[in-house]
């Protein structure tokens, strides 16, 4: 009975990856993973639930409780936070079990190798995730790099030194130590831009924790969880790293938007106003809107809507263009426009869309800077050259919607913004995009 039950969570994580992979599809996608995660933690009991103490149910009960709270409290923007305190938690936990098989019974010597691994990995994913937690709450400031370069030759020789040692409880609590202390180093050299890319990564390493954990007590469904977390972890971070044109081991050497760029512009743009964007909008038959970062710092999803519903009164056609890595996590834009109920047939890859600018005659950039500049096509020597972009630049007219001329994550100036089919409208983007909504009813 409990191989069906972990056969069927088996599946049922498997296919809620699947049905991830559409916007439409996500959110039946989060019920298959629950339903799968409940019984997987109901293999556990064996059907015994009286082989643990109320101590115990006690913890479970005010973890998941605090689980739900944590979860219903959480901003959007805040999401890539969470998900770096559950993989913390995560390999925390795959860790913790490494460390009792290994201190408990005499493990083979095959296994005792994989207990150090787990262990190992599962503390070094707990500290380096608290740390790019407290990253992406702009609370840490960026360590000395060498340092860190020291202990990641560091770490994996002391993973396999006590092996070959005998094993003791001091051996296995220094691992622990360095594990942790390796972890906060490494993730604390990389910029707090970076850390979605580096949750993504630690995911990954959680599930091979976790992976490894299985194999030590026989966990058919830790091994198999563990595995589709670590592959789809890290399948996510190179798509993230390809997206902005890197490579992972860019992104983890760190210091990347440190370096001093000059930001100036040969000439001064054309701004403009809310009244001029909505004249110059009602004459408009087609209008691409290309939403950023921005958008989801000023929460401007909903006036994107309401804009989006004033256009297409007046039958105006309204398109999304979506960049992959537009934002600061995966997916970042869909969810806020789903959260705001615009239509998934509305929304356009980058693949998609490109052709289109050239016959668009107004595009919005609303809150997006880097995934909109031109100079990853043309400027060689541009840190985001061969990064694809939305080529908003060849559209008839282009209004960009932000609060100054200052750059984005990259840290480098935007030529579209001078461009001659270009004006600024500086704003806040969901005050900016209200502005423009009232001055409709005076057009
Ligand atoms: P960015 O290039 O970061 O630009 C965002 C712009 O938003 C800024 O220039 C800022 O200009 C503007 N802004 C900030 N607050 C605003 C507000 N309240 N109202 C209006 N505008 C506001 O954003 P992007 O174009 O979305 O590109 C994303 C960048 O993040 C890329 O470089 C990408 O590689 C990187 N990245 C993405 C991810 C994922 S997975 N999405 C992960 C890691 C890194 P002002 O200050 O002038 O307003």
């Amino acid at each position: 009975m409990i191989e069906i039950i972990l056969l069927v969570s088996s599946v049922l994580f498997i296919f809620a990856l699947k049905l991830f992979g559409r916007p439409s599809t996500a959110h039946r996608a989060n019920t298959f993973a629950m339903l799968a995660m409940a019984l997987a933690v109901f293999s556990a009991f064996n059907f015994d639930f009286s082989k643990y103490d109320s101590a115990f149910y006690i913890t479970i009960v005010v973890s998941g409780l605090l689980g739900v709270l944590i979860s219903k409290r959480v901003q959007m923007t805040q999401m890539p936070e969470l998900v770096g305190l559950f993989n913390g938690f995560g390999g925390g936990a795959s860790g913790a079990i490494a460390y009792v098989e290994l201190s408990g019974s005499s493990l083979p010597i095959s296994d005792v190798f994989v207990a150090i691994f787990s262990m190992g990995i599962g503390m070094f994913t707990f500290s380096g995730s608290l740390v790019a937690v407290m990253k992406l709450r702009g609370k840490l400031n960026n360590f000395n790099k060498k340092l860190a370069d020291i202990f990641s030759v560091f770490f994996p020789t002391i993973l396999v030194i006590p092996a070959v040692l005998e094993m003791d409880d001091l051996l296995m609590e220094f691992i622990i130590l360095v594990a942790i202390i390796s972890g906060v180093i490494r993730v604390a050299v990389i910029g707090g831009a970076d850390m979605p890319v580096v949750i993504a990564f630690l995911n990954s390493l959680s599930g091979i924790a976790a992976m490894s954990a299985g194999f030590i007590v026989n966990s058919i469904i830790l091994i198999v969880a563990g595995a589709l977390v670590g592959a789809s972890g890290i399948i996510l971070t190179l798509l993230m790293c390809a997206a902005m044109n890197r490579t992972l081991r860019d992104v983890l050497k760190g210091g990347f938007g440190t370096t001093t760029i000059n930001n100036e512009y040969e000439k001064d743009p054309i701004s403009t106003s809310p009244e001029d964007v909505a004249i110059q909008l009602s004459y408009a038959e087609s209008v691409v809107i290309v939403p950023g970062y921005g958008m989801a710092v000023a929460q401007a999803q909903a006036a994107v809507k309401e804009l989006t519903n004033t256009l297409k009164d007046k039958n105006i056609e309204v398109k999304f263009a979506i960049h992959p890595v537009a934002g600061r996590m995966p997916g970042h834009m869909n969810v806020l426009l789903a959260e705001v109920d615009i239509d998934y047939e509305d929304m356009y890859t980058l693949e998609d869309i490109n052709s289109e600018f050239s016959s668009t005659d107004v595009v919005i950039v609303v809150g997006a800077n880097d995934v909109v500049n031109p100079l990853a096509r043309t400027d060689e020597d541009s840190p985001i050259y061969g990064m694809p972009i939305l080529d908003v630049d060849l559209a008839k007219q282009v209004i960009v919607l932000k609060r100054s001329m200052s750059p984005g994550y990259a840290g480098i100036a935007n030529p579209l913004f001078v461009n001659d089919n270009a004006k600024m409208l500086f704003a806040d983007a969901k005050e900016g995009l209200e502005n423009i909504i009232k001055s409709f009813e005076l057009v």
